[in-house]
């Protein structure tokens, strides 16, 4: 099978190319990505040189580019994760969220149309477009978000999302194209930007800084080992029917300060000599995000009984895990945290 994989040298993408590349050997994975500041190849190493793996550098705005690349790899099949994917950067500006997440994924799904079409190969064409949870909105205390829950994005990034979304529905009904929407629901694991909530917590936690908890930190989350993702994604591939949704979650639900805690307490045990023990005395309570969603939840019933998902990591293991990767691949760390992510730190965070 030969497959497009957008986004592949970002969080989610390099972990599932991974996963690809070493449980199919005789697939061929072309990773299309244009290396933003989110974008790094270093977290491709132990696959760079695997016969079945190509990174291609571009734009998947890039029509014409994006045309050859379906034409010179034969392109079966695309899982598209690529891009912006970070709230608090769509609230300082919108503008390339709306160019990546809304006009990219309208030149991928065109240029599969026509390749596919012309090509009128019998093989099966599947695009698996990788949506989140927060195109749903924000639940109360009560309920779980199903694949009918309306959408309701409340960030300029899940309007975003939500306007891939739409395209990616359209292309289905209106041209037949085999769409397969997931919306998954937080994610977390080795290789993620510490832009977000949990690798922030942990960087900032090991080096004495202050963790940054917004509003008074009840907002909830429904947290998913990545390498779970990534399994789910599999399946959808070789299994989802096409014109279907499925949401894909674990259903471990944590209040943000409960989980900072929890973090806190982990590193107080993995290193009980830091000067920073106990770790909880560095969270700071800071001005809200605006417009924040206030509770995810998912029901993966849909992809359990249909695909038969089962998530394979419990929480307190992936969660021990991914903070003793942060700890042990801190050269990592420092190196996606150089420039521009400074830049943003200061925006974000300086005046709250
Ligand atoms: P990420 O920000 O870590 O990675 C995004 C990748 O896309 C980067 O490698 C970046 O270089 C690339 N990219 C951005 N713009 C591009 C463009 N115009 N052309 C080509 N490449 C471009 O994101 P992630 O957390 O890995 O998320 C991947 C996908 O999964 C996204 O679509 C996101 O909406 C979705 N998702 C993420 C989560 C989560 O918790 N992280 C949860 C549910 C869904
Ligand atoms: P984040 O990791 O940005 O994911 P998302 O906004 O897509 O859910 O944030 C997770 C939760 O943590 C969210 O409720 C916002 C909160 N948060 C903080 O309290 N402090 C922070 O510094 C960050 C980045 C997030």
């Amino acid at each position: 099978m030969k497959i497009l994989v957008t986004g592949g040298a970002g969080f989610i993408g390099s972990n599932l190319v991974r996963h690809l590349v070493n449980k199919y050997p005789d697939y061929r994975i072309v990773n299309l990505d244009k290396l933003t500041y989110a974008g790094n190849l270093e977290s491709l190493r132990d696959v760079e040189s695997n016969p079945a793996y190509t990174f291609v550098r571009g734009d998947i705005c890039n029509g014409p580019l994006v045309t050859e690349v379906f034409e010179e790899y034969g392109v079966e099949c695309v899982i598209h994760l690529a891009a912006e994917s970070h709230v608090d950067r769509s609230i300082l500006s919108a503008e390339e969220f709306l160019r990546t997440n809304v006009l990219g994924t309208y030149t991928l799904l065109e240029s599969a149309r026509r390749y596919w079409s012309r090509k009128g190969s019998s093989k099966r064409h599947v695009f698996v477009n990788v949506s989140t949870d927060e195109v749903y909105g924000s639940l109360g205390t009560e309920g779980v978000f199903t694949e009918r829950s309306p959408y309701e994005p409340n960030s300029p990034y899940s309007a975003s999302k939500a306007g891939a979304d739409h395209l990616a529905r359209a292309y289905f009904k209106t041209h037949g194209l085999p769409v397969v929407t997931t919306h998954c629901s937080n994610n977390y694991g080795p290789f993620q930007l510490p832009e977000k909530l949990i690798p922030l917590v942990i960087l900032n936690a090991l080096e004495g800084k202050e963790l940054p908890v917004y509003g008074k930190g009840t907002n909830v989350r429904d947290w998913l080992y990545v390498k779970d993702h990534c399994t789910a994604l599999d399946l959808v591939l070789h299994r989802g029917m096409p014109g279907e949704t499925y949401n894909i979650g674990a259903g471990n639900e944590w209040r943000n300060i409960d989980l900072v805690k929890r973090i806190c307490r982990e590193l107080d045990e993995l290193i009980p000599d830091s000067p920073h023990v106990p770790h909880s005395s560095l969270i700071r309570f800071v001005k809200d995000r605006p417009g924040h969603d206030m509770r995810y939840a998912i029901d993966a019933t849909k992809i359990r009984s249909e695909l038969g998902w089962r998530p394979g990591h419990g929480f307190e293991e992936g969660l021990r895990d991914t903070i003793r990767w942060y700890m042990e691949n801190i050269e990592w760390c420092n190196r996606v945290r150089s420039g521009a992510y400074r830049e943003y730190y200061e925006k974000n965070y300086s005046r709250r």
